[in-house]
């Protein structure tokens, strides 16, 4: 047997039926039409937490060939995923680094975003330290309401000079991040765009000089993309055919990506009556065709979706998901339906005229398909297409 079927990079679909294809021409459709939407201003592909799940460096790669010239990592070890595959598209570490990572941004390239004195200190230093190192571009970022990462509103004229300050940096860009981007109605979103310009006029006012300016997600540029797309725009969910708020699909044409998929492991019949799994929370409402599915939390099906009403498309129809998923496996109740050991299971994703959407699996549970996607677990193998 070959050794490597023992890594968990080399889960085989032919050992346990559960996988995810991912389509990539799908990435390169969404990307096309985002690009146009958000031209003149360019496009980073947020591609952080492995592509929210559908795996950095292919979606990385089929963003860039469809015309996104950026990529966005949440963190420093992101970056070097993408940098060890060969990639060298400028990628943006979207909080700043801590201290620590620093030299490791300076030597793999990447562009970090920046908002503390230590945190502007450290890259200055790590840039001095590597011998031979260019300025290194870094984009300022403003807090303007989200109150999660970035400098105060008041604070951005003096750290923005502390950077032009040094030889070793150069501030390409500043941002900020929109925290109700998705609710169209909240007039919130213009007020941080109006504090946000007035940083950036106060700034050109004192003669501090950066190339570009971004601060739309996906729903920024979606919903208020007239004033929110300056020189660039950061998608992550819109890339993945995702829409941003379910009451924002349609706006601009988007496929899902990712479909996660599984085949029968296991078939019986049981008499109405009969009770399923932990905690016995199904009952059988006339004698049926239950099928086993081989994948549960532990890959990232949430175990609460068995008490919400969760269904799964088996031969192009949907059946109820019956009793609580567990670790490894879950059950569906077919009815009278025919089911045999080896046939399809769709949890996301399209079967005949049938979809399971992330939104779907979402709004059952109460959060948002971001989650959904991207806790699609290791285990799972993705298929590329
Ligand atoms: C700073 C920043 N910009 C852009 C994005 C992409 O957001 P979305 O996936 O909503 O497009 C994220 C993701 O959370 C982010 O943190």
């Amino acid at each position: 047997m070959d050794k490597q079927v023992a890594k968990l990079d080399f889960y085989d679909p032919s050992f346990r039926p559960v996988w995810a294809d991912v389509d990539l021409d799908a990435v390169r459709a969404n990307v096309r039409a985002l690009t146009e939407v958000s031209a003149p201003a360019a496009l980073m592909a947020v591609v952080k937490a492995d592509g929210y799940g559908h795996g950095a460096v292919p979606v990385a790669r089929a963003a860039l060939e469809a015309g996104a010239s950026w990529l966005g990592v949440a963190l420093v070890e992101e970056g070097a995923d993408l940098r060890a595959d060969g990639i060298d598209a400028p990628v943006l570490v979207l909080s700043e680094p801590p201290p620590d990572a620093a030299p490791a941004v300076v030597a793999l390239g990447l562009t970090p975003v920046v908002y503390t004195p230590a945190g502007i200190e450290a890259l200055a230093k790590a840039v001095a330290h590597a011998d031979g190192a260019a300025p290194l571009p870094v984009h300022l970022k403003v807090d303007t309401g989200m109150h999660r990462v970035g400098c105060k509103v008041d604070d951005a004229h003096a750290l923005a000079e502390s950077i032009a300050a040094r030889d070793e940096l150069r501030l390409e860009g500043v941002l900020t991040h929109l925290a109700v981007a998705d609710e169209p109605d909240n007039p919130y979103t213009a007020q941080q765009l109006d504090r946000f310009e007035g940083v950036l006029a106060a700034l050109r006012h004192a003669g501090v000089a950066f190339d570009m300016v971004h601060a739309a997600n996906s729903a920024g540029l979606l919903v208020f993309g007239d004033r929110a797309r300056f020189d660039l725009v950061r998608c992550g969910i819109a890339v993945y055919g995702v829409p941003p708020a379910p009451d924002l699909a349609g706006r601009v044409p988007l496929r899902p990506a990712m479909a996660l998929k599984a085949r029968v492991s296991h078939v019986k019949t049981l008499p109405a009556g009969a009770r399923l799994s932990y905690g016995l929370r199904y009952t059988m409402p006339h004698q049926g065709n239950v099928a086993t599915v081989p994948v549960g939390y532990a890959d990232g099906v949430p175990r609460a979706l068995s008490a919400h009403g969760g269904e799964v498309i088996v031969r192009g129809r949907r059946h109820p998901i019956a009793g609580t998923v567990t670790m490894d496996q879950f059950m569906v109740d077919v009815g009278d339906g025919r089911v045999e050991v080896g046939d399809e299971v769709v949890l996301l994703g399209r079967g005949g005229d049938a979809e399971v959407t992330a939104d779907e699996w979402a709004e059952r549970l109460g959060t948002i398909n971001y989650e959904i996607v991207c806790s699609i677990g290791r285990r799972v193998p993705r298929r590329y297409r």
